[in-house]
């Protein structure tokens, strides 16, 4: 943070240290390492911590209050480092709290530097010029997708053997409750081309793993050769990519889930047996009120179907309580939908009003009933989710080896389902796919033995 004028902010040395700090969901991470590239561009080296650094970003989430507040919160903490330290540093507000309160950060906070809205991270070198020619506070929160993935720098590399991927971005849905329209803007899906060759560059570069994400992914309709693709088609041809192993997409909407993307779960290999697919309630009249455009029937005879197609698949969701005008009856539907769907993992949260959506005006459930609500539905989560992890007790399956362990000599690892495994084995494996036997379920890992020869 620095008095917009004060040249005494610009670094001393040639190379700069950016810190990045990223809320919310993986959109924002990936979001947060193009950011970084495209400032290691202009000399900046990312560093894990604000305590030296020349300019912090947070990356930040509007989906619930508590989210956007942190951030808040966040910038306070960093005056006051700034402070101890006795060392100015430069600081940007990005993601979807830039884009949904703009102007309004800097009159609450009026250290921040610079405010900006996710389809204009591609500005960011112009905005830190102007800050350091004494342009003043520098804001920009346009629309234009397009231009963001295009003038992104495309020297993507991956840093490990898992990757992210944004193939799709906004939402055209307008979920009731929903920010996500107002803060990313209208459905945009990227050129396959282009798809395509970010994947290469990522597995040259060590990804054995993509997750193509997307805040509708399945709505996915990028150009592509013969007209648009569907995400079938786009996981189809990303399975061609020598040396990729595994293919995951995440965020869906029940009513995008074409035959052929059922289809594509029982006949591509590569696309890992999991998926993440938002019910939100099981009760039809909050289903309705939410604009969610589809009931619980249709979304239990949706899960059918595509466990006809890969019998293994392993179902995540996201649920919220308290909902306005959600009654004892609307509840007790939510754990019933529960209890019949089995989740192996799944997200609960408390209906958060949000400015700006059409629920927001409405009469909301008291705190008391949201959080013993809240409490209900994790309970049985939980349940379904233990009952999943147990049943993996006695499997044999392929685990990418992704990172260190807490011990040493252990190694931390995926499963096909998206939980974590630990595991003894050479750090030196990082990137090869073993075969793990299971020993041990926990609440959020498992535990196992290499069964694969070294
Ligand atoms: N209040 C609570 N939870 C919300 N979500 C989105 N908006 C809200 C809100 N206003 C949840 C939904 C969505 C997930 C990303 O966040 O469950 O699927
Ligand atoms: Fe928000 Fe998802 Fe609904 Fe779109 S589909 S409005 S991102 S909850």
């Amino acid at each position: 943070m620095s008095a917009r004028t004060d040249t005494a902010t610009k670094p001393e040395s040639q190379t700069r240290k950016l810190y990045v700090k990223t809320y919310g969901c993986q959109m924002n991470v990936y979001d947060s390492e193009r950011m970084a590239e495209t400032l290691a561009d202009q000399g900046y080296e990312s560093v894990d911590s604000p305590d030296h650094a020349d300019l912090v970003l947070l990356n930040t989430c509007h989906i619930r209050e508590k989210a956007a507040e942190k951030v808040y919160s966040d910038l306070g903490r960093l005056r006051k480092l700034e402070k101890e330290r006795g060392k100015s540093m430069q600081v940007g507000v990005a993601g979807c709290v830039a884009q949904a309160e703009g102007e309004e950060i800097v009159r609450r906070m009026p250290q921040v530097d610079l405010v900006v809205g996710p389809q204009a991270y591609h500005r960011l070198p112009d905005m830190l010029s102007a800050l350091e020619d004494g342009k003043g506070t520098q804001v920009i929160t346009d629309f234009p997708v397009e231009d963001k993935f295009s003038d992104l720098p495309a020297t993507r590399k991956s840093s490990g053997p898992t990757a992210f991927l944004t193939v799709q971005e906004g939402c055209d849905k307008f979920c009731a409750f929903c920010v996500v329209p107002y803060t990313r803007g209208a459905e945009y899906s990227r050129p396959a081309k282009h798809i395509l060759a970010e994947a290469s560059r990522l597995v040259e570069s060590g990804a054995r793993e993509i997750t193509l994400l997307g805040q509708n992914v399945n709505a996915y309709h990028g150009e592509g050769t013969g007209g648009d693709w569907t995400l079938a088609r786009l996981v189809r041809e990303m399975a061609e990519i020598d040396g990729l192993a595994r293919i995951r997409y995440t965020t869906s909407h029940p009513n995008d889930m074409s035959d052929d993307l059922i289809a594509a779960h029982g006949e591509i290999d590569r696309l890992m047996p999991f998926l993440h697919l938002p019910v939100q309630s099981g009760s039809d009249r909050i289903l309705k009120a939410m604009n969610r455009k589809h009931d619980a029937d249709s979304y239990r005879r949706l899960i059918d179907r595509i466990r006809e197609a890969r019998p293994d698949i392993a179902l995540s969701g996201d649920f919220i309580v308290g909902y306005p005008g959600e009654t004892d009856e609307d509840y007790e539907d939510t754990l019933r939908l529960i209890k019949d769907i089995q989740y192996a993992q799944a997200f609960s949260f408390k209906y958060s009003p949000r400015p700006g959506t059409p629920a927001t005006g409405a009469e909301q459930i008291s705190e008391d009933i949201k959080a013993e609500r809240l409490a209900g539905v994790q309970e049985a989560l939980g349940k379904s989710q233990a009952a999943f992890q147990n049943a993996c007790i006695g499997q044999t399956m392929p685990v990418l080896l992704d990172r260190h362990g807490k011990f040493a000599g252990q190694m931390m690892g995926r499963s096909p389902y998206l939980q974590n495994v630990h595991l003894p084995a050479d750090t030196e494996r990082r990137g090869e796919i073993v075969m793990v036997k299971i020993t041990e379920a926990h609440k959020n890992s498992l535990g196992g033995e290499c069964i694969t020869a070294p």
